[in-house]
């Protein structure tokens, strides 16, 4: 059985945040056995070098796109023992990042690669069973498949699951323009289909026209189906509620693993992390020019700084949080407000708080391992990747009880012994303090409890194990 994953992004080819990692991680854990999982992704210009020299050039076709004829460019490489190809043209995939605040110009690209994506399948050699799309950027996907295969054999049959990794990010531009760009007809352009609030919307047109939908937690995918969480598609979830549901994701074990990670100055594991882990602590304590003390809890954060993510709480409470014996580490880019914020926080003080405004794998690996605690106070988290990292790492995670941070953090529980990180319920700043500071004190004045809930958290799996089989089954489901 054949399974294309479609998406924007895939490690380790390019990463802007958990959708790269889900994309790169889970189709080497589908059993090969029964199913041929490949990739494929746009070949930005801002992909390094060292990720461009191993693919090779596979093919080109010429496409009518948005009034023009368009080449179209297909690069294969294998990674992993997975096989992805690359979507490539040079104007439309070009710049320093693979997304630009340019909305127009984000819906202009994504359906040019959704359109190409499908084009080049007959060219390929591969034609998938079942198409996965992931986020608005591949919303198109399930329409321009719908409208093929009513005219094409090739296409026949092929089936198509829509991930919503988050539903923030819809894709939307007004409907005359879209309908230019895409070369779909009117019959597409109906609130019933593409339409949302008068604009023309990606993402609904693949929660729409595919033929399951799924999003990466079970609390999110109740949450989505609400007013709050639903970001205006609510009500057509709750009309799609049968064909929706939530698969937790995994994390890489195999790249984050603290046992062997190269990234990091001293590997240990669940037995020796009472002796090993806290040598990471000194070195990046060392490396960030933080005060040198063993005994101070290193509070750590690695995010796409936005509003999801919770730092107006934190925002609100920094000055407070600086006034503890604790130090934090912040690793993250994003809105300014929160970059300047960090930086000054970074500026007062300075042996206490560590702000890398830039992106770094390994400076992630080096916090995930070096911190005592993670904190991930988000307004909503589909799945959230970071906290899943943080628990591998026997960092303790403090987060809000949204989405997937509530069904993979489990509340500590002093009277039962139970628990792998600490959470608050209300999106409230007091409360997050109150929460965090409940954890110094288990920190401080009870070591050994503070310890057990490393590892019971460092004992929870979440590799992706268990979500991979029910992917398989939705794949075998599809495919009947
Ligand atoms: P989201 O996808 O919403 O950003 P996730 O928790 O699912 O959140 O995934 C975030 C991923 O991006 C994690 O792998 C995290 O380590 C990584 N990440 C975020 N910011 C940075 C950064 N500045 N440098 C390195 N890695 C980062
Ligand atoms: C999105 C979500 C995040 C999730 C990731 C991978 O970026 O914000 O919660 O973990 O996708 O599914």
């Amino acid at each position: 059985k054949k399974i294309l994953f479609m998406a924007s992004e895939g490690v380790p080819f390019i990463k802007t945040g958990g959708l790269a990692d889900v994309v790169g991680s889970l189709p080497k854990c589908i059993d090969k056995e029964y199913f041929d999982v490949r990739v494929m992704i746009p070949k930005y210009s801002c992909i390094t070098e060292e990720m461009k020299e191993k693919m090779t050039f596979k093919t080109y076709f010429h496409m009518d796109f948005n009034w023009k004829n368009e080449y179209v460019g297909i690069m294969e490489a294998k990674e992993d023992g997975v096989t992805y190809y690359f979507i490539d043209n040079e104007t439309m995939f070009s710049g320093f990042r693979p997304y630009s605040d340019n909305v127009l110009e984000e819906v202009t690209k994504f359906s040019f690669f959704s359109k190409a994506a499908l084009s080049a399948l007959p060219l390929i050699d591969f034609r998938p069973d079942v198409i996965h799309c992931h986020d608005w950027q591949t919303g198109l996907v399930p329409v321009y498949l719908k409208e093929r295969f009513q005219g094409s054999e090739f296409f026949r049959g092929i089936k198509s699951v829509m991930t919503i990794h988050n539903l923030k990010f819809q894709g939307k531009w007004d409907v005359k323009t879209v309908k230019s760009i895409t070369g779909l007809p009117d019959y597409f352009f109906t609130p019933d289909k593409l339409e949302a609030y008068k604009d023309a919307n990606l993402l609904k047109g693949g929660i729409v026209y595919a033929d399951a939908i799924t999003t990466v937690s079970d609390t999110y995918a109740e949450e989505i189906k609400t007013p709050f969480y639903g970001e205006g598609m609510d009500g057509l979830l709750r009309a799609k509620e049968k064909d929706l549901r939530g698969i937790v994701n995994g994390i890489d074990y195999d790249d984050f693993n603290p046992e062997t990670d190269k990234y990091i100055e001293h590997n240990y594991n669940a037995v020796n992390f009472r002796k090993e882990k806290i040598k990471n602590k000194r070195a990046l304590q060392a490396e960030l020019g933080l005060e040198q003390d063993d005994k101070k809890m290193l509070i750590g954060i690695v995010s796409r700084l936005t509003d999801q993510k919770g730092f107006d709480l934190i925002s609100y409470m920094m000055e407070e949080m600086c006034q503890d014996a604790v130090q934090i580490v912040i690793l993250g880019t994003g809105e300014e407000q929160y970059e300047n914020m960090f930086r000054h926080f970074d500026w007062k003080y300075n042996n206490k708080v560590s702000a890398n405004i830039f992106y770094s794998e390994a400076l992630s690996h080096k916090i995930y391992a070096a911190c005592d605690a993670f904190l991930m106070p988000s307004l909503f988290e589909p799945c959230g990747l970071s906290q899943l990292m943080a628990l591998r790492y026997g960092t303790v995670p403090i987060v809000r009880e949204t989405g997937g941070l509530k069904d993979t953090v489990e509340p500590y529980n002093e009277y039962e012994s139970e628990g792998t990180g600490f959470s608050f319920s209300n999106y409230n700043a007091h409360e997050m303090l109150a929460t965090i500071r409940y954890a110094e004190r288990i920190y401080y004045d009870r070591k050994r409890e503070w310890n057990k809930i490393i590892d019971r958290g460092m004992a929870a799996d979440f590799s992706w194990h268990v979500s991979a089989k029910k992917y398989q089954e939705m794949y075998d489901w599809l495919i009947g």
